[in-house]
């Protein structure tokens, strides 16, 4: 049996039918008419729960795999999720109308860009490099940090910083009020109307979905399948679980990290100090949240800053063992890996690359 995740009652032709415009009209038309009926029928107040639609989705993880948490006030639904999508790859969220989380977030290389750190609006330049967004939901915080507890909220932040979308989130809204299509959508998905709480949930369903569990790792994993992974590759696994490499101690489990704040002795001096912007404990300098490795292929430039630009150059900065900060952990030291095994770290790491997901049409907009 493959490992698969399947998002029940989904697949790529529910989703590209109900973007459909006309259908989009229709449905509004039906619903606008439910209303007139309803309204016409009884002086009550009007509630909500009539109008809703709630097709159920739900995200299966492998065997081995947490369960992804979902808030009960944003259980996943197909219109949510569409809905979220729309508004995912809809400028209309940044001031000048000129980007959408998905200029930064692209599929094809795992919802990241190529860049050292990102570009928002009228070019501006931002501070980081941007974290790709595979398995996102199964993040306990957000942002490089950590500061941000929940999807939701973390919604908010892109839109009003003024390097990336430079609007504020009250104002996004007073222009999704006045959209033709919008407001009904979310009438449909959340019984409400346009407002901050329906927003961000959207965005933030259709982010759980994004989950990645079928690269030629988990092929290789799951049925031992002779040609899921090269020979180079399984070397390259067991350097990268095993003690002279020590990967695994912090890119561990499914997701291939801790969630844990590490110094991975990057730099001397630390500019963006990390973890320590929150806590302003020195301690905490320079200290990132381990990054998931899926995908990572695809995901360069690598690090906080975009500092190493292949795969090669971040095998060669372990295996020299780091710049010895002070904060920097003892797991990263020199590790005397012949160049055989250097390219076998790395073909392991391309092992994590999970065609399917960059492809999947579910995703696009
Ligand atoms: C200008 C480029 C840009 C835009 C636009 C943008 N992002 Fe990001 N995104 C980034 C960067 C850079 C980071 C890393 C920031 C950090 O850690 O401080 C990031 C981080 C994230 C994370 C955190 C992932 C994690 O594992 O911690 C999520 C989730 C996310 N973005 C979603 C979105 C959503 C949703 C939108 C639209 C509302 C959006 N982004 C718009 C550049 C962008
Ligand atoms: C002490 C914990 C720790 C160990 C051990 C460790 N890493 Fe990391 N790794 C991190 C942290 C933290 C980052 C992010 C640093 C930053 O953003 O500046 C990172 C970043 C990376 C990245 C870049 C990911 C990206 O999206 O930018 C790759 C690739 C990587 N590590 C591979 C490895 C390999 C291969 C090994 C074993 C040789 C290893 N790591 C060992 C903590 C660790």
């Amino acid at each position: 049996m493959s490992v698969k995740y399947i998002l029940q009652n989904i697949n790529s032709k529910t989703i590209q039918a109900n973007f459909c415009p006309q259908k989009i009209a229709k449905q509004k038309l039906a619903c606008l008419f439910c209303i007139l009926l309803i309204l016409s029928a009884s002086c009550k107040k009007e509630t909500n729960e009539n109008v809703i639609k709630f097709t159920p989705l739900e995200i299966n993880t492998p065997s081995g795999f947490d369960e992804m948490t979902i808030p009960d006030d944003n259980k996943l639904s197909l219109e949510r999720v569409n809905l979220g999508k729309m508004l995912f790859f809809d400028p209309i969220l940044s001031r000048d109308s000129s980007i959408s989380c998905g200029t930064c977030h692209l599929q094809n290389i795992a919802f990241t860009d190529n860049l050292p750190v990102s570009r928002g609006i009228e070019n501006r330049l931002g501070f980081r490099n941007t974290t790709g967004l595979t398995n996102v939901g199964f993040q306990p915080y957000f942002f490089k940090e950590g500061g941000v507890p929940t999807l939701e909220r973390q919604v908010i932040a892109p839109i009003e910083d003024p390097v990336e979308m430079d609007f504020t989130l009250f104002d996004a809204i007073e222009r999704l009020r006045n959209h033709p299509i919008y407001p009904q959508l979310i009438l449909e998905a959340y019984g409400r109307e346009v407002d901050a709480f329906s927003v961000t949930r959207a965005i933030a369903a259709f982010e759980r979905t994004l989950v990645s569990f079928n690269s030629y790792y988990d092929m290789h994993n799951a049925n031992n399948e002779a040609n899921a992974m090269t020979q180079e590759q399984i070397n390259g696994m067991n350097l990268f679980f095993g003690p002279k490499a020590n990967c695994s101690q912090c890119h561990a489990g499914g997701n291939f990290t801790n969630y844990n704040f590490e110094n991975n002795g990057l730099l001397q001096e630390y500019l963006d100090q990390g973890r320590f912007r929150i806590t302003f404990d020195t301690s905490d300098i320079g200290k990132f949240k381990t990054p998931s490795l899926r995908n990572v292929e695809v995901t360069a430039p690598y690090m906080h800053n975009g500092s190493l630009n292949t795969l090669e150059e971040v095998v060669e900065h372990y295996n020299t063992g780091g710049t010895n900060h002070s904060n920097q952990n003892e797991l990263v030291k020199p590790l005397n890996l012949s160049a055989t095994e250097k390219n076998e770290l790395v073909a392991f790491l391309k092992a994590l690359t999970d065609r399917e997901f960059l492809e999947n049409e579910s995703f696009m907009p």
